[in-house]
């Protein structure tokens, strides 16, 4: 059985640790202020920001309106008391007070109007400027980056943190500009009405600072090991419910219901506890704050009874304190969230941080459409960075490689699993550099050479195949532009799609414009592999670079693929091919080179042939994967 083990759980809000005292609390705040800025500087666009200080007119103004309001009803109601004492009915200052107060709710519902009209259109500027920036950004970084184990750049870590800055921008919008200034406006009106009440209001602000962060502290403490009770308890489950066919056809879905219930149940132990916690110490602060407001209440009702003060007064007194009182309460709820929240902020920036591109010259060959595309590799190197909070070293995935791919050759790249054959491909590809020795396209260095101009020429084929969700069509002219794709004639389309087995017949209800992927049909491994080789044929490269197009094929359609790939590959296109399979390469090959695993020192080029019989003599290696794979030398 699986054991329950929540530690396994890696997310950058949840392995922090919870501050243990001042000073780490200080510089969490402070790390979290400078993410926070840094969404402000970087991610906000200007026109974002001038919208932002437009609202914060219409939003002051409501603020004051809040603050003016009581002001008003003291006003009625100091009328009212002196109308009693008087009998003097519906007296003058109850009329100003009434049309004072009129006065306010008008002006206060063409603010919110305003207000609410312009932070809409923030709202669509800061999405429209996120989602520019993070992709522009997301694009611009080299595969490497995108592919290496620290994976900063990865998909979800990257949705994550775009979604917290998201609500983080929501959440100050819609309620931490405006809590903020209602609490600094009732403080400052607090003051105004006497010192000793301003006196009591900074206790009280101090007070439910400190409380609110120890509190907002002590709630990160536990929570944070509870959210990884949380993660591992749910990506065990959805795992059980994505590989349904392994746990059903093991006859072990009782066994996995059991296990699901006894995560759960050690989960909520420890949840319900925390929570009931959780509830007290609100239910202190609550108490507290009720308290407060009570000692406010009798400190007023005394300058009352003195006459210091009017009993109208006694509403704004009130009315203040609770202002104040409950908007720290939002704010500090506010806190704690962005606080959680921020983690997944930084590791995103530290992603959109990473460098841009792989460094090119100034001005970069750009490679002409017809290159002959001769690629020579010399003393290649590569050794992947380590995962630093793995604590990860890592040895070279690739050791002084070198060979050359004539124009129009194509090469195969044989070697165990692990051996580096991928790893070479994406260095032909420029995902990353070399880290010793080079490759050269046409005599130039591929670091020299303007990416685009060579990614032109290439067709790629990657181990796993990515099929967009959308049309047959749209998949397999991917690799076109608009006006290349407009000239290709839906017949050249069929004639591919036969060559390669894809016609699916009945399947493809919508012919070429049926949908495929999530909103149509499913294709199987191989078919979505053809449908690979087809797309990189429409692009007609002068150069094929296929990590083991044809590893889920069975032998029939495998032979079938095989002639297509003859055919797309055509005599003037190179061509770096990958395979376990030795048959699918025997035939279609001018040249093998066989790579493996030499002392740990990553892969290494240990025999170059013309013929599966040549590359036999020169080493044992590929004499017995010969032999493996029943080849007749
Ligand atoms: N992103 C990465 N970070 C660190 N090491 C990696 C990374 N990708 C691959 N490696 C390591 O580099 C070595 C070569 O991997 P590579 O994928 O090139 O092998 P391969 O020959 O293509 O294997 P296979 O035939 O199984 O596809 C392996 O030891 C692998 O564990
Ligand atoms: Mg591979």
């Amino acid at each position: 059985m699986i054991e329950f083990n929540p530690e396994l759980e890696h997310d950058p809000e949840l392995d922090r640790p919870a501050a243990k005292n001042i000073k780490d609390y200080a510089a969490n705040l402070k790390r979290m202020y400078q993410a926070l800025y840094r969404v402000w500087a970087e991610l906000v666009s200007k026109k974002g920001k001038s919208f932002v200080l437009l609202m914060l007119i219409p939003l002051f103004v409501i603020c004051l309106i809040g603050v003016l309001t009581p002001i008003a009803i003291k006003t009625i109601f100091d009328g009212v008391l002196e109308s009693i004492n008087k009998a003097d009915g519906f007296n003058s200052q109850i009329t100003k007070g009434v049309l004072f107060l009129a006065g306010l709710f008008v002006l206060s519902e063409i603010a919110q109007l305003l207000k609410r009209s312009v932070r809409e259109y923030i709202f669509d500027e800061n999405s429209r400027s996120l989602r520019q920036t993070t992709n522009t950004k997301f694009f611009e970084k080299s595969l490497g980056e995108h592919i290496t184990q620290n994976r900063l750049l990865n998909e979800s870590s990257v949705k994550k943190g775009y979604e917290r800055v998201e609500a983080f921008e929501k959440v100050m919008l819609f309620h931490g500009i405006e809590n903020t200034t209602n609490v600094c406006l009732a403080y400052l009106a607090i003051w105004y009405l006497g010192w000793f009440l301003g006196l009591i209001a900074t206790a009280m602000l101090l007070i439910f600072l400190a409380w609110s962060l120890f509190l907002n502290n002590k709630v990160m403490e536990v929570c944070l090991p509870l959210d990884k009770y949380w993660n591992f308890l749910s990506r065990y489950q959805s795992e059980r419910w994505r590989f349904v066919q392994r746990v059903k056809s093991n006859a072990k879905e009782e066994e996995e219901i059991r296990n699901i219930n006894a995560f759960y149940e050690k989960t909520i132990e420890k949840d319900l506890k925390f929570w009931l916690w959780v509830i007290r110490q609100i239910s202190w602060r609550a108490i507290a704050n009720h308290l407060i407001l009570v000692g406010v209440v009798i400190f007023g009702v005394l300058q009352v009874i003195a006459k210091s003060i009017t009993l109208g007064a006694l509403y704004p007194i009130i009315n203040y304190t609770q202002k104040i009182t409950d908007g720290l309460y939002q704010l500090s709820d506010l806190e704690h969230e962005i606080n959680y929240w921020s983690p997944s902020i930084i590791t995103f920036q530290r992603a959109l941080d990473k460098p841009k591109k792989l460094p090119s010259p100034e001005n970069p060959v750009v490679l002409d459409k017809n290159s002959p595309c001769l690629v020579e590799f010399l003393d290649v190197g590569y050794q992947f960075p380590p995962r630093t909070e793995l604590g990860d070293i890592s040895l070279p995935a690739l050791h002084r490689i070198t060979f050359s791919i004539k124009p129009g050759k194509k090469v195969a790249l044989i070697g165990q699993s692990g051996a580096g054959k991928t790893t070479l491909m994406q260095l032909l590809l420029r995902f990353m550099d070399p880290t010793s020795g080079k490759i050269l396209i046409d005599g130039f260095d591929l670091r020299d050479v303007k990416t685009e101009s060579w990614m032109k020429l290439v067709g790629y084929i990657p181990q796993e195949a990515q099929v967009f969700s959308g049309t047959f069509r749209s998949n397999l002219l991917y690799g076109l532009s608009d006006e290349e794709a407009a000239k290709i004639s839906d017949s050249e389309l069929w004639e591919v799609v036969r060559n390669l087995q894809l016609d699916l017949g009945t399947r493809l209800t919508n012919g070429l414009d049926t949908e495929l992927g999530h909103y149509g049909i499913d294709l199987s491994g191989g078919q979505k592999q053809r449908l690979m080789i087809g797309a990189a044929a429409f692009k007609k490269p002068r150069f094929m670079v296929i990590d083991e197009a044809t590893s889920s094929l069975d032998a029939t359609t495998e032979k079938l693929v095989q002639s297509g790939l003859e055919t797309v590959l055509g005599p003037s296109v190179g061509a770096l091919i990958v395979t376990h399979r030795l048959p699918t390469v025997r035939k279609l090959c001018d040249e093998f080179v066989m790579i493996d695993t030499v002392n740990g020192h990553g892969g290494e080029v240990i025999a170059i042939g013309e013929s599966f019989e040549e590359l036999a003599d020169k080493t044992d290696r590929f004499r017995k994967l010969a032999a493996d794979q029943d080849i007749v030398l």
